[in-house]
């Protein structure tokens, strides 16, 4: 059995866990939440930089409860990039004396394929399109001929950061998703918002701008802006994510990222798929959100097809892009 321990820490959420080719062995958390606004990335470095021990203890002493000691652990991953900065290199620093002190093997591992491979883990899914959707990434994305190719992506902002912006105006506390969601449960009348879809890119700053002047200069209900706003860049996401299953002939859907757990998105990309009679996936929602055990787990495939990384090629990459990835872990697919 080969066992990772993964470091995530791109954001808001610092995480360790253990993994194995089998399960999840533990996991465990620590959540830097904004006192007002949004994500301050030297703040949310501090938060990880004075959580760390604690959080990676807990990791290995609920692995231990599990049967798996210190000496049972293979390799430490951690996320490479993208993400902020000052958050990446707390996590990068704390990583690299872990590998050296328990002279174990250094795997820096792309956040945004660790949301993708965690998620056909879990769901069983072979060679989905997938819609990746978070705060700061929208992408769809397809693997072919050895890497995850980006088919579509926002051209601005992402869809999260566009939702969070939008509840930050409202009043309402980061993360703002999960309460405009609940907000546009109550919506009934909807609003024209603008819908930019180029070819298989999106933009979503326009939207954030629209919604405002909407409540403030044509006072609109905020629960019909919500409800417009989502229903607007809801349908751009699967008009992209549908496109891209049309032209590559794909028959299965995956959902990746923390927007993903958005109810109403996935009844309209569930709705796209069964009209196409293709296969929809999507994780539990722990797994869609920032998790260390998505870390640990390409990790795993990376460590099983000789992919680690030396120390003087453990730099993070702030900008690191999916494409950038030669993925040595999956098959060719016949096709
Ligand atoms: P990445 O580094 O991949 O961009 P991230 O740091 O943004 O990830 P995630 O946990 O993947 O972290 O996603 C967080 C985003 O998901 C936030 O913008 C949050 O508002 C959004 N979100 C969470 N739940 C919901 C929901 N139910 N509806 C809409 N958005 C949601
Ligand atoms: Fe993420």
């Amino acid at each position: 059995m080969t066992i990772i321990l993964g470091l995530e820490g791109t954001a808001w959420n610092l995480s360790a866990a253990l993994v194995s080719e089998e399960k999840e062995i533990y996991e465990t958390e620590s959540t830097y939440k904004p006192l007002y606004g949004g994500i301050h990335p030297r703040e949310a470095a501090q938060h990880h930089a004075s959580e760390l021990k604690g959080v990676v203890s807990r990791a290995l002493g609920g692995a231990e409860k599990e049967g798996v000691s210190l000496r049972n652990i293979d390799a430490v991953a951690f996320s490479q990039g993208p993400g902020m900065g000052p958050c990446l290199r707390t996590v990068a620093t704390a990583a690299r004396a872990l590998s050296l002190s328990l002279k174990i093997p250094l795997i820096g591992v792309n956040h945004c394929i660790a949301h993708i491979e965690i998620g056909r883990w879990r769901c069983g899914t072979k060679d989905p399109v997938v819609l990746y959707i978070s705060g700061a990434n929208s992408q769809v994305l397809a693997y072919r001929t050895g890497k995850y190719r980006i088919l579509g992506e926002t051209l601005d902002i992402g869809i999260g950061n566009a939702l969070d912006k939008f509840a930050r105006y409202l009043g309402l506390s980061h993360p703002g998703g999960p309460k405009i969601e609940e907000l546009a449960s109550k919506g009934t009348e909807y609003v024209h918002m603008p819908y930019v879809v180029k070819g298989m890119d999106l933009s979503f700053s326009g939207l954030s701008t629209a919604a405002k002047d909407a409540i403030n200069l044509h006072h609109h209900k905020k629960e019909d802006i919500c409800y417009s706003f989502q229903e607007t860049a809801f349908s751009m996401l699967t008009e992209v994510t549908e496109r891209a299953m049309a032209h590559l002939c794909k028959d299965e859907m995956l959902l990746a990222g923390g927007v993903g757990a958005n109810k109403r998105l996935q009844q309209m990309l569930k709705t796209m798929c069964h009209d196409r009679e293709a296969r929809f996936y999507v994780p539990e929602n722990k797994y869609l959100k920032d998790n260390g055990a998505m870390i640990a787990y390409l990790g795993l495939l990376m460590l099983k097809s000789g992919n680690t990384t030396p120390i003087d090629k453990s730099v993070v990459k702030p900008n690191y892009r999916p494409d950038e990835v030669e993925v040595t872990w999956r098959e060719e697919e016949q096709n």
